[in-house]
């Protein structure tokens, strides 16, 4: 069942240059897709553009068949689209429960907010046992996983991530792809972009590449992997 369906998705800063530009791309619910792009491909954007986070955009976004390309961004968890951010953004001062809570901020029952919030505890282990530590206290990896945890009680459908591996050290970055794998076999679509071209591929489904902010290759992951312009543009392979 395709959750995510993108057509003719443009977007930019403003200025009359359009940062991507007439984008279609499809996630299905259980798989993992994975956009990859040099740097300033415009990777960031398509999923600032489809969290309405970027002040130029059109095109069509589907969401489970909803059209929600209108939906402001502090009500995309509600409709069931979460977007986690390149940079961090746990809040490092409060506890570990302090910052799942946060995540229900949108949900009125409390009721429902509990039992959603022991669900996700029982689905991350690390983060149960250490639920009353300080989030500064978790490894890179580790916040991640919270900041991951914290979009899982709104129940999305559609997980976005921008460079979900960036600056983890090996096994925290197996961590993650491990945590996104668990998260599509749940049933959710996974929309990821990275720079660890290689290892995200690896862990994914299917590939776009990017380039010029357009869709130059789309493919399976393995065949992606397999393909000589792939290796040679980013994954450091010299043909
Ligand atoms: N807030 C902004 N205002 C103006 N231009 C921006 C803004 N953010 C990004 N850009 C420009 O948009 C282009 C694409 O940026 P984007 O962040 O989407 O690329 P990316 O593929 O994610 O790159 P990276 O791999 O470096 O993260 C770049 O030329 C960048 O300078
Ligand atoms: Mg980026």
């Amino acid at each position: 069942m395709t959750m995510l369906k993108v057509r003719g998705l443009k977007g930019g800063y403003g200025g009359g240059r359009l940062i991507v530009d007439g984008v279609d791309l499809d996630v299905e619910a259980g798989e993992i897709v994975t956009i990859i792009g040099q740097n300033g491909a415009g990777k960031s954007t398509i999923l600032k553009s489809l969290f309405n986070m970027a002040p130029v955009r059109e095109g069509e976004v589907l969401l489970d068949g909803q059209d929600i390309f209108q939906v402001s961004p502090f009500r995309m968890l509600t409709v069931g689209l979460a977007y986690i951010p390149q940079h961090h953004s746990v809040f490092p001062k409060l506890t570990i429960a302090e910052n799942l809570r946060m995540g229900g901020y949108l949900l009125k029952d409390q009721k429902l907010l509990q039992e959603r919030t022991d669900r996700v505890e029982e689905m991350f282990p690390i983060l149960k046992e250490r639920r009353g530590e300080f989030a500064a206290s978790l490894s890179g990896g580790e916040q991640r996983m919270l900041e991951i945890a914290r979009t899982l009680i709104m129940d999305p459908k559609v997980v976005m991530l921008d460079e979900p591996s960036i600056g983890l050290a090996p096994k925290m970055v197996d961590l993650v792809f491990s945590t996104a794998r668990r998260l599509a076999e749940a049933g959710k679509a996974i929309l990821m972009v990275e720079q660890n071209v290689k290892r995200a591929l690896e862990a994914s489904d299917r590939g776009y590449v990017l380039e010029l902010g357009q869709v130059r290759i789309k493919d399976s992951a393995s065949a992606l992997i397999a393909d000589e312009r792939v290796s040679r543009l980013y994954m450091g392979v010299r043909g």
